[in-house]
């Protein structure tokens, strides 16, 4: 039996993370869903402050750090990948986009992604839509139709309360049907992988 991956990338910055929690329920229902399909899951959580200070130092330099460049395989080689972040002033917050930034739109292309947030208010949920969801575009993700938006009031004692739970069983299970329905992914992408042989190369030398 294959094992399908799933990346969970949370960009919360406090703890505990209302962020996090999102992202797991996320996960689960997903997992359920493909275990329900007969599949085996590998979930790969992904807490981005953990990883703040090495982004930032991989944006100045170029260069991610050895624990940074394991993270980026993860996500990138993963057959499906679950993406939360924390709604401030009315969009992705600056970890998840400068995450984001060090992923290369060949890496994550045709991947089927679920996106979520979590805020203050559900007067912002949209940003999911105007904000979150085109940057998965333009790295040719394939987003699922349902967007999970998190507000306080959704939760109940840590439990995603009655209309926040359909929406997360709901958007689990389009992933899974992605997933499901994709061919399981290669790996991380080479950033050094030779795109030409070495009879092209040779065989197109002026000698
Ligand atoms: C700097 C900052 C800006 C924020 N801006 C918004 C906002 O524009 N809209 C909103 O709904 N919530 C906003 N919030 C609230 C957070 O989105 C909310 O508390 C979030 O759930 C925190 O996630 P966490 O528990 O994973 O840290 C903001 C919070 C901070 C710290």
């Amino acid at each position: 039996m294959t094992v399908r991956s799933l990346a969970v990338v949370s960009a919360g910055l406090s703890q505990p993370s209302s962020t996090r929690l999102l992202a797991d329920q996320l996960a689960a229902a997903t997992r359920d869903e493909l275990v329900r399909r007969g599949e085996e899951v590998e979930l790969r959580p992904v807490e981005l402050r953990e990883h703040a200070h090495d982004i930032v130092n991989h944006l100045l330099t170029g260069f991610p750090s050895e624990s940074l460049r394991q993270v980026l395989d993860q996500v990138t080689g993963a057959d499906g990948l679950i993406a939360v972040t924390p709604i401030f002033n009315a969009s992705y917050n600056g970890l998840f986009k400068s995450f984001f930034d060090l992923v290369d739109a060949e890496a994550v292309g045709g991947r089927p992604v679920l996106v979520g947030a979590t805020g203050g208010t559900a007067r912002h949920s949209l940003a999911l839509e105007h904000a979150v969801r085109p940057m998965f575009t333009y790295l040719r993700a394939v987003t699922v139709p349902t967007a999970v938006f998190a507000a306080p009031e959704d939760w109940s004692g840590g439990a995603a309360d009655g209309a926040l739970r359909a929406r997360i069983v709901r958007a689990g299970r389009e992933l899974a049907e992605q997933v499901h329905r994709t061919a399981p992914s290669d790996g991380p992408t080479d950033p050094f992988a030779l795109t030409t042989s070495f009879e092209q190369l040779l065989g197109g030398r002026d000698t």
